[in-house]
């Protein structure tokens, strides 16, 4: 029996937040309606956030309404206050992925709240989505590092890791917010993670710095099963300095069919949807596996001149 791996998509949610140009919405809607048959165990589908501070997603109740919805894919969406939970509420998401970083500095240029108040205003919301019996899922933003403080000391994505744990989330993820992680943090951060929290810990990286596929094996090696990935590679988040794309959907995909784990997932339909999404945005995609194609794909031998 192979060893199931759990993938989520955060295309049109990390990959859209920072764009410059406006993604039509019925252009985010035919996405989703294509990677729900590509074999996801989530798709994140949009942010409730305030259309002010993230206007690409301010179309989140009609993307999420419009949908057509697969029974064995869940729907999630980032949520940053109560506002967005009762919104979310709403358009019926089934899966609450809370967002607070770690490091007060950027908590604050992203969501204009210290910590402390993220945690109280969270602490609500998932008081509210448990009284729904909604599941919720906390990422913890910069806990590999922060482009504004730096290192993030292991006390301190603890600490919040207990806290949330204590208000019996469903799952954390760890958060590589601008591709600050490596390999042995990678190590240390995992096994902390599952020696306070038995639920399901989630590892969201972004290759900002070409380390996300070693990251992704870091955390296998130490027992993790659910990572985040973004379609073609996009993604980033805007009020963090120096943010690029998460790690690419369609080659985290590829390593790991290699490797010989389920994950569930079709990369042909995938390779074709991340082709579609270049189209779409009318630019070359991060992707080097959309370059180059699977390992499977052969070619005629060069000639040579006589
Ligand atoms: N959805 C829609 N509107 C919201 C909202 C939400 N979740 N939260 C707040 N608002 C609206 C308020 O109603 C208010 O509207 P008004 O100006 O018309 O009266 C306005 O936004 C300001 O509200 P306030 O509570 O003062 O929020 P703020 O301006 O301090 O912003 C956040 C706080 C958290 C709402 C905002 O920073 C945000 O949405 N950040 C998300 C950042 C993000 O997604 N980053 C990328 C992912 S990591
Ligand atoms: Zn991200």
């Amino acid at each position: 029996m192979k060893e199931k791996i759990a993938i989520n998509e955060v295309v049109t949610r990390d990959g859209f937040q920072s764009e410059k140009e406006f993604v039509a919405t019925a252009d985010k809607i035919k996405l989703i309606n294509e990677l729900s048959q590509c074999g996801y165990s989530v798709i994140e589908v949009t942010s409730f956030t305030s259309p002010k501070a993230i206007p690409m997603l301010r179309d989140a109740e009609e993307v999420m309404s419009a949908i057509k919805r697969e029974p064995h894919v869940t729907y999630s969406a980032l949520i940053p206050n109560l506002r967005g939970a009762q919104r979310a509420i709403d358009c019926q998401v089934d899966l609450f992925n809370l967002v607070m970083s770690v490091s007060e500095s950027h908590n604050r240029a992203n969501l204009r709240m210290s910590c402390d108040e993220s945690f109280a205003t969270l602490s609500e919301v998932i008081a509210l989505a448990h009284h729904h019996n909604i599941r919720v899922n906390i990422s913890l933003s910069t806990s590999f590092g922060c482009p504004i403080e730096g290192a993030i000391s292991e006390q301190t994505v603890t600490r919040w890791i207990q806290r949330f744990a204590q208000l019996k989330v469903w799952g954390i993820s760890l958060c590589d917010t601008t591709g600050m992680a490596y390999p042995s943090l990678v190590t240390t951060l995992s096994q902390r993670t599952q020696e306070l929290f038995s639920g399901i810990t989630t590892l969201h990286f972004h290759n900002t710095r070409g380390m996300g596929l070693a990251n992704v094996l870091a955390g296998i090696q130490a027992g993790i099963r659910s990572f985040d990935a973004s379609l073609g590679g996009l993604g980033g988040c805007p009020y963090a300095p120096g943010a690029t794309g998460n790690i690419t959907t369609e080659e985290l995909v590829h390593m790991l069919d290699l490797m010989g784990y389920d994950t569930g997932m079709n990369l042909d339909k995938l390779l074709n949807a991340a082709q579609q999404l270049t189209d779409l945005m009318g630019r070359i995609l991060p992707s080097q596996l959309l370059k180059a194609g699977p390992i499977t794909q052969l070619h005629q031998p060069p000639t040579q001149p006589h």
